[in-house]
């Protein structure tokens, strides 16, 4: 429990909770009780230092950014100015330090009693990792600033397609990645998910571009201004853009997608379920607080399955299989609106509050919509993920959920541990007190924290006023402190039993025992799960084999992302030389991390670091920055 500070132990009684009255947007909510119980909130908050940022926030705190910019894709880069309002904390304090990483910054003005006048401010030396800390001076009085800048053509989180590097090869295309700390690469911020702030945009593009923001979508002014509108806070890393000549197809009033053409029906097919998976999770956790829910499919060197940017949701092109097997990433953003954009870490320490929750709610409603049997097949297979995680994990305090070890990259924070870990502690909770007890319990936590920044010991506090105190025996301290502060996999987990599994994997063992033929493997039968479950379990196997398999099923080649994936990974392993062409391919054309970050670590440690680098050569330059820099490190070893 380094890291936490116990600021007093007294409890309050919230007083009538509704749902209306805890949401700055009402527009889309009306009075709902949340329970019959009254929830307690502990009055005492725990803080976790946020390692990556610079940001005095304990002193002074930025509540609005309105940025004002010019998308300029000849010199790829945003340029313009942002006006940041702020508020002291303390009422001394004379300076504001904000994040910067790769900003060109142009002036700062101060808005005083006087008007706007010059402020003094410093830049640090550069930290690779951090950036430069950006010191203002703000006087006693003032409360707004503005930084006029420009990005940097190589900023972390903006990535600037060519033409050429679209599918429609007639425009350019423009997309962000703020998460994890990226967002200071985009504009100066304090760049850390400790603080929100509401923001508003006025952006110019290039004639026969749509512009997109992670807010609401108000049009162009009468000079010709996009403006966008952002009235709930937010946490600096889900400030997002997009820009290129993007089409929209609705699903149903309050829900679409945006696409370029070539994809734009097949994925409002493909995600057409997305208003019950809305429907479901409202129905546990309480109603969706966004107002519109739109989700776009960006162009494939997108790094990310997807991204919960609010209203938007930034999703990658290898979802759209056509048989909707894939789109448990669609209620994972989407879950994302109550755990992560609602309800935020503090620090990328408490990293599983956001994606260990979303994990959860994102197989419960899997569950509510598709069935049982699909959402453990889908825990089945993130159980599998997270064995081979902590297996392989660089040092054991990065198999925790609360991260009390310094990390040396937020990205350290999102291993499946962070995930499934994260996920299967729910599913533990869930089994101990029973879904009668805990989805209520859930519900009144998202409402308890709407649109504020916690930590996990927070979250621990709550459950022991709200649901420990009510059963204090189904749960121990000590089985808590295992899941949250231990390491490894606990000896509580619950095991997810799936009969279909279990079919795939005697037929397996009897193919490879040789029993029976691969074309008389019973495949007709298979989902995308039980095929991916298959191909993971393959045992070793001779070249004979994989060519009888491949013969039998065309793998090599096939157009389901996650199946080509467990594929390649398996022909690699088995130094299978006819799959190598359609992998090369693959990595060519797929920019998605969770695929190619360990399809070139596969080749690296598989004696095939030749074409690894080979490749990685020349598809780099597709690549999004945040993707060339951790297969960098990757071959570099
Ligand atoms: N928020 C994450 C993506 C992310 C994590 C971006 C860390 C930057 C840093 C997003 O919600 C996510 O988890 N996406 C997953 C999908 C999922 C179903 C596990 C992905 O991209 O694969
Ligand atoms: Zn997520």
């Amino acid at each position: 429990m380094s890291n936490t500070r116990l600021i007093t132990f007294a409890l309050i009684t919230a007083a009538s909770v509704t749902l209306a009255a805890c949401s700055p947007d009402t527009s889309s909510t009306s009075p709902i009780n949340v329970s019959a119980v009254q929830t307690v909130v502990p009055s005492e908050r725990f803080f976790t230092a946020d390692q990556f940022t610079y940001a005095n926030y304990q002193e002074v705190v930025v509540k609005h950014a309105a940025l004002n910019l010019d998308v300029n894709f000849d010199r790829k880069v945003l340029d313009g100015d942002v006006t940041l309002r702020f508020e002291r904390l303390n009422p001394d304090a004379q300076t504001l330090t904000l994040d910067t990483k790769d900003l060109l910054i142009k002036a700062v003005a101060l808005e005083t009693n006087d008007g706007w006048v010059p402020a003094d401010y410093t830049l640090a030396a550069a930290d690779p990792v951090l950036g430069s800390a950006m010191n203002i001076a703000i006087g006693t009085d003032a409360n707004q600033l503005r930084i006029t800048y420009e990005t940097s053509p190589t900023a972390e989180g903006l990535q600037w397609l060519t033409p050429a590097q679209t599918a429609g090869k007639e425009k350019p295309y423009l997309f962000s990645q703020a998460q994890a700390i990226n967002a200071r690469t985009m504009l100066p911020v304090q760049d850390t998910p400790a603080v929100r702030m509401t923001y508003d945009a006025s952006l110019r593009v290039p004639d026969g571009l749509l512009p997109l923001m992670s807010a609401s979508q108000d049009g162009q002014d009468a000079d010709g201004n996009w403006t966008f509108s952002m009235p709930q806070p937010i946490p600096s890393y889900l400030i997002a853009i997009a820009v290129g000549d993007i089409k929209f197809k609705a699903i149903n009033d309050t829900i679409g997608v945006y696409a370029e053409d070539y994809i734009l029906d097949a994925s409002a097919e493909e995600f057409a379920e997305t208003p019950m998976m809305e429907a479901a999770n409202t129905a546990l956790y309480g109603p969706y607080r966004w107002g519109r829910y739109d989700l776009i499919v960006l162009p494939p060197s997108f790094p990310f399955g997807g991204m919960e940017n609010p209203r938007l949701s930034f999703m990658t092109p290898t979802l759209i299989a056509g048989d909707k097997s894939l789109t448990n990433v669609v209620a994972h953003e989407l879950a994302h609106s109550w755990s992560g954009n609602l309800v935020t870490n503090a620090s990328w320490r408490d990293a599983w509050l956001n994606e260990g929750f979303t994990s959860y709610v994102e197989n419960r409603v899997m569950e509510a919509l598709y069935g049982e049997d699909r959402a453990v097949m889908e825990q089945a297979l993130g159980l599998e993920d997270l064995k081979r995680d902590v297996a392989d994990a660089d040092r054991p305090s990065l198999t925790q959920l609360k991260f009390t070890d310094d990390l040396t990259h937020p990205d350290e924070a999102f291993s499946q541990v962070t995930y499934v870990k994260g996920q299967f502690f729910l599913n533990f909770l869930e089994d101990r007190f029973g879904r009668a007890a805990f989805d209520p319990f859930l519900k009144s936590y998202f409402n308890a924290y709407a649109f504020d920044s916690i930590t996990t010991e927070d979250f621990l506090g709550f459950m022991d006023a709200n649901l420990r105190a009510q059963n204090p025996d189904a749960v121990t301290d000590a089985e808590i402190q295992e899941w949250v502060y231990g390491q490894g996999i606990p000896a509580t987990i619950r095991i997810p039993q799936s009969d279909a599994f279990d079919k795939v994997a005697a037929a397996s063992a009897r193919w490879s025992g040789g029993d029976m033929t691969a074309a008389e493997l019973p495949t007709q039968e298979w989902s995308t799960h039980e095929w991916l479950h298959f191909l993971n379990g393959l045992p070793d196997l001779t070249q004979e084999q994989y060519k009888a398999l491949d013969d039998a099923f065309s793998l090599t080649g096939t157009q389901n992302a996650e199946t080509a994936f467990a594929w390649y990974m398996q022909a690699i392993k088995g130094g299978y030389a006819p799959a190598m062409p359609a992998l090369e391919e693959f990595l060519m054309t797929v920019g998605r991390g969770k695929f190619i970050y360990r399809l070139y670590g596969a080749l690296n440690d598989n004696g095939l670091a030749e074409m690894a680098n080979r490749v990685f050569v020349k598809a780099k330059p597709g690549y999004h920055p945040i993707a060339q820099r951790i297969i960098s490190d990757i071959l570099a070893g």
